[in-house]
């Protein structure tokens, strides 16, 4: 039964939208990397930094992950970075991703901009022609920093924003809320590009509104406590927002206990338009298809409700309806 069942999910056709590329930096990856660039490292072994990742709150882990990324100095770097992530995608029946990555945390520390988004784009142009798969990249505003530097930011991108999908809003969220982004997505939106930001993953109900109302966004990532409020519920419901839920890291940063009190079941069950992602895979314990099958093992999810979370990350992607209309065609295909 339980081999079944991760064959079934290892399967399934399925998106990621929800994936933070720097997040993807297994402790090898970060060990070659700062070996062939000689970067000093906080750390002596792999062990040692697997042994740091014991996190209690999203701070906890930001402080790892920002250092973490200083080993990225190369456009080849980021090439890699991403190849090594999309092969994990394939694995795991991934066709599709969106990625999140944070340009500040590069040019803060004395990168180009130019850097991180062609060593980006290099890597995905080469996962579609070896692997087939597609994939988006979303410029991401660290929200512990002022609207100013994420309006720098986005004048940085000019030159790139036709190969960017959109913007997101990530980093410390509780005393951040996006109101304080506001123009710059209304800037973003203007130049044609899609709209997400986390929102109510450690940060209250009134963020997400504030992301839907304030800033407009496309999707909200996470998501979680708008199970506080059941107008929000209905708001979401009604309009068919995507929530990026990301289970496992909801499990390491400590949102949730158990993953058996996980709110995805219930998501699900209200009529929540959930898809399940992996966010920093290297860093909470598991790629898209462990998300998958340990939310599926914990809340015991029916066949169907994979199935939904699956198609939700096709109709929720930023993929144009002839493309989501190919991919729920392989779901079917699938599953009959
Ligand atoms: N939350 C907020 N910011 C982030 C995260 C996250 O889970 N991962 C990387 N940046
Ligand atoms: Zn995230």
């Amino acid at each position: 039964m339980t081999d079944t069942l991760e064959t079934f999910i290892r399967g399934l056709p399925k998106a990621e939208l929800h994936l933070h590329i720097e997040g993807s930096l297994e402790p090898e990856q970060m060990f070659e990397f700062g070996k062939r660039n000689r970067v000093d490292m906080p750390f002596q072994s792999v062990e040692e930094v697997r042994a740091a990742y014991a996190f209690s709150n999203l701070q906890d882990f930001l402080d790892i992950y920002y250092q973490g990324a200083g080993v990225l100095q190369t456009e080849q770097d980021f090439n890699d970075m991403a190849m090594a992530y999309f092969r994990r995608l394939h694995a795991d029946g991934g066709v599709h991703a969106e990625l999140f990555f944070d340009p500040q945390t590069h040019t803060d520390r004395g990168l180009p901009f130019s850097i991180a988004v062609e060593g980006l784009l290099s890597g995905m142009k080469a996962a579609e022609a070896e692997m087939g798969i597609t994939s988006g990249l979303i410029m991401c505003f660290l929200r512990h920093l002022d609207e100013e530097a994420a309006l720098a930011t986005l004048k940085a991108a000019e030159p790139w924003l036709d190969r960017v999908v959109g913007v997101g809003l990530d980093s410390s969220e509780v005393g951040h809320p996006p109101s304080k982004f506001q123009k710059v997505f209304r800037a973003a939106k203007e130049r044609g590009l899609r709209l997400c930001a986390h929102a109510g993953e450690e940060g209250p109900p009134e963020y997400v509104w504030e992301a839907l109302d304030l800033l407009k966004v496309d999707r909200i990532d996470h998501g979680n406590r708008a199970l506080e409020d059941e107008a929000l519920v209905k708001r979401l419901v009604a309009s068919e927002m995507t929530l990026t839920v990301c289970p496992l890291s909801n499990l390491k940063l400590c949102v949730v206990d158990d993953l058996k009190d996980h709110p995805m079941k219930r998501m699900l069950d209200l009529g929540l338009k959930a898809t399940c992602n992996a966010d920093d895979p290297a860093y909470f314990g598991g790629y898209i298809g462990e998300n998958f099958i340990q939310t599926a093992r914990a809340l015991d999810l029916s066949r169907e409700e994979l199935v939904t979370l699956a198609r939700n990350s096709f109709t929720g992607s930023f993929l144009d309806e002839e493309r989501v209309a190919r991919r729920l065609a392989e779901i079917d295909a699938y599953v009959d």
